[in-house]
């Protein structure tokens, strides 16, 4: 019988994970889904016929009557506190926990022991791609844990909210957590590096359509390894992020950093999309 499934978390990333299982998936029906703003699972659940998905108003109710827990929440104290909240559920033993928030390693250890300790499978399962990628079902998941759990979870992976995934069956969970932050940093390091060409595309003159030509016809290709480096680079991107939060608050992505660059060199923050600029040259 197909597993039933509880999702928690209906943040960006989550919406467009969710979206695709309960699309895609073979599980039982409604996936039960709970987000601490409950008007976003309302919203969530409002785009799939009634019985595909049945909002919990606890994470108690939806982990007693789940097989599988997906999680992905803001950070690490909100992940752990989560994690309380489903151990103290009642009986948990025998269900899988695939917990795929960006958090430090360490915490991604003493999670999964905490689990471990009361019978529950966990899966580390960090994303790589932005919630655009989530939507359409095209992000990279790296699974950590051992070989059975990894394998259940994958399921919901390629094909499902993935295009690919990183398999480390049988590897310390810890692992799955340092490739996504190592992975960041070359993320950060190439908005970086985009940002600042396509400004100088658009002040020199060249304009920013032949770059997005060029970028489009390179990628993806081979990426620098910058094991055991200082890494310059990242610590300009970071500025750049402090500043990304100065002026557009915690709403700031990473994305952002062209805003910043283009500020720096007497843009206006916000760019004008390729298309309005056609439209103007053609008017
Ligand atoms: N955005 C990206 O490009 C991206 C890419 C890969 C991985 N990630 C990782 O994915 C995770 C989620 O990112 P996101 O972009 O989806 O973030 P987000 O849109 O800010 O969503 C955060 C989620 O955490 C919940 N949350 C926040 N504080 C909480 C609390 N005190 N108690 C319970 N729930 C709480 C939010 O609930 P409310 O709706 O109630 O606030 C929401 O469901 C993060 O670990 C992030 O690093 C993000």
């Amino acid at each position: 019988m197909a597993p039933t499934l509880f999702w928690i978390g209906l943040g960006n990333m989550g919406r467009g994970m969710c979206k695709n299982i309960v699309e895609k998936a073979d599980v039982a029906q409604p996936v039960l889904v709970y987000n601490r703003t409950k008007q976003k699972s309302v919203d969530f659940s409002k785009q799939f016929p009634a019985e595909k998905t049945e909002i919990v108003d606890s994470i108690a109710a939806g982990v007693a009557r789940a097989d599988i827990i997906f999680m992905i929440l803001a950070k690490d104290d909100i992940v752990e506190a989560v994690a309380d909240e489903i151990l103290k559920a009642g009986d948990v033993s025998g269900k899988l926990i695939v917990e795929c928030s960006t958090i430090h390693p360490d915490t991604t250890v003493r999670v999964a022991k905490a689990f471990w300790d009361r019978g529950v499978e966990f899966v580390a399962a960090p994303v790589f791609g932005a919630p655009a990628m989530a939507e359409i079902g095209q992000l990279v998941g790296v699974l950590a844990g051992p070989k059975d759990s990894v394998q259940k979870a994958s399921r919901y992976f390629k094909g499902v909210m993935a295009k690919g995934e990183i398999d480390m069956s049988d590897e310390p969970y810890e692992k799955a957590l340092t490739l996504k932050l190592v992975g960041n940093t070359f993320i950060l390091n190439m908005v970086e590096q985009l940002s600042e060409a396509l400004v100088l595309a658009e002040k020199s003159g060249l304009g920013t359509q032949y770059l997005h030509e060029l970028v489009g016809s390179m990628f993806p290709g081979p990426l620098a390894k910058a094991c055991g480096v200082r890494m310059r680079n990242l610590e300009v991107a970071d500025a750049h992020l402090d500043q990304v939060v100065e002026h557009q608050g915690e709403k700031g992505d990473i994305a952002s950093i062209y805003g910043t660059v283009r500020a720096q060199a007497g843009l206006k923050y916000e760019n004008e999309p390729e298309e309005n600029k056609s439209k103007a040259k053609a008017q």
